[in-house]
């Protein structure tokens, strides 16, 4: 069994031991939520502070130009296709996920008029499917969305699929779909591939090149750290652009925004999927939050994570066997970077955990969800994790009243 020195022992041989203290976190707690927002880089707050005081209180308005606030979108589209295995000029920064998954939706759409089905996951995230249905109403035709097993998507796919939109790893479960393997079958049946990257961004590495994606979307307040509500990502491969439209054309979409002219004409490239003013001080905490990535690359994340993922769910078994249902993927090849487990009163779980320090969260009915980012978290931190699992439920701490009521965020 693994000791509590075993885990000391691997900190202490960690490359990515030493990039804890770019991080904001108290030590007694154990932070495993980051699969839903991130905590602060100490970069990114610095980051802010440098927009906020000096080119917005002192530029003022001549920042736009002056302090390159008009490039922020493609600035950071260009930092972030590294991590997306995208190339040069197919990302772009500029709206909160499901807003980008409305304007590749709408886009793609229109790029296979002859078509009428929408194919998504009946266990997707809920708002990808709203956003599916809304823009399927406004394609100018019939469209249906048909909200199916992706485990059959197979059997969907035919000549009247447009488009199908998938969300790469599952915020329930964790489970990590075959990235090339379903676009390579979307493809063959004539259809287009949008994939949310929401799990995936930060957390595992992507290929979207190599996997032909046609379009992707995420966000990056999960393993990326850019904070609250900030904005997500848009990918867009480079044979599709000048070619998809954005549903949702802004001023700052147009080629030349400060002719004012009535007549759109899209800007060249990903500036097109580009509709307002960037939000300048939440993109300055992405921008500060991404400093972390030039230290580490994907796979040293990836390969962590995975010994982390391990670690916990061996630990659970050998302490507390039998309690939980690991719902996550064991095999390495289908597991993200979360790990989650079905227990009977998983919300009273994770409201002792988190009086005790160990923060994860709830998914309804009955999912008890922990992130693991390899950033911040350390081999001993799963170790008191566990230690503090044990305690919970021998305790049945979990029953108590006080973790019966329910919180509006769960
Ligand atoms: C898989 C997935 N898709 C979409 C969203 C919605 O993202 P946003 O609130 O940025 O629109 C989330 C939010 O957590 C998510 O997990």
């Amino acid at each position: 069994m693994t000791t509590r020195e075993d885990c000391v022992g691997l900190d202490s041989v960690d490359s990515l031991g030493a990039l804890r203290d770019e991080f904001v976190l108290r030590d007694s707690q154990v932070y495993l939520d980051g699969n839903s927002l991130g905590p602060l880089t100490r970069s990114a707050a610095a980051r802010v502070r440098r927009v906020v005081e000096h080119e917005w209180a002192e530029g003022l308005v001549i920042s736009w130009g002056g302090a390159g606030w008009m490039g922020a979108p493609t600035r950071l589209g260009e930092r972030l296709a590294p991590l997306l295995g995208a190339r040069a000029g197919e990302v772009v920064v500029a709206d909160t996920l499901t807003i980008s998954l409305a304007k590749l939706i709408g886009g793609a759409l229109a790029l296979r008029p002859e078509r009428h089905v929408l194919l998504t996951d009946a266990a997707n995230f809920h708002s990808d499917v709203y956003i599916s249905r809304a823009m399927a109403r406004r394609a100018g035709r019939e469209v249906r969305v048909a909200t199916i097993d992706r485990n059959r998507l197979e059997e969907y796919l035919d000549d009247e699929v447009a488009l199908v939109v998938l969300t790469h790893v599952d915020f329930r479960t964790g489970e990590m779909l075959d990235l090339a393997g379903v676009t390579e079958k979307v493809h063959a049946a004539g259809a287009l591939m949008l994939w949310d990257f929401a799990h995936s961004i930060g957390a595992v590495p992507l290929d979207v090149t190599g996997a032909h994606v046609d379009f992707a979307a995420g966000c990056t307040y999960k393993y990326l750290n850019a904070g609250p509500g900030a904005p997500g990502f848009l990918y867009v491969r480079s044979s599709w652009q000048g070619v998809i439209e954005n549903p949702l054309p802004g001023w700052l979409g147009h080629a030349r925004p400060f002719d004012f002219d009535l007549e759109y004409v899209p800007a060249p490239g990903m500036q097109a999927f580009v509709t307002s003013s960037p939000p300048i001080v939440a993109l300055a905490a992405l921008d500060g939050a991404l400093e972390v990535w030039d230290r580490v690359t994907i796979d040293q994340v990836r390969a962590k994570s995975l010994v982390l993922t391990d670690l916990f769910i061996d630990l659970l078994g050998e302490r507390l066997p039998g309690v939980f249902e690991v719902v996550t993927p064991t095999e390495h090849a289908r597991r993200g970077s979360q790990v989650s487990l079905r227990f009977h009163h998983a919300y009273g779980l994770v409201q002792a955990l988190i009086e005790r320090g160990v923060i994860g969260d709830f998914r309804d009915p009955d999912i008890a969800r922990f992130g693991f980012a390899p950033l911040y978290l350390r081999y001993v931190d799963v170790f008191d994790a566990v230690e503090h699992f044990v305690q919970v439920v021998t305790g049945e701490e979990y029953l108590a009243p006080r973790f019966a009521v329910r919180h509006a965020v769960t």
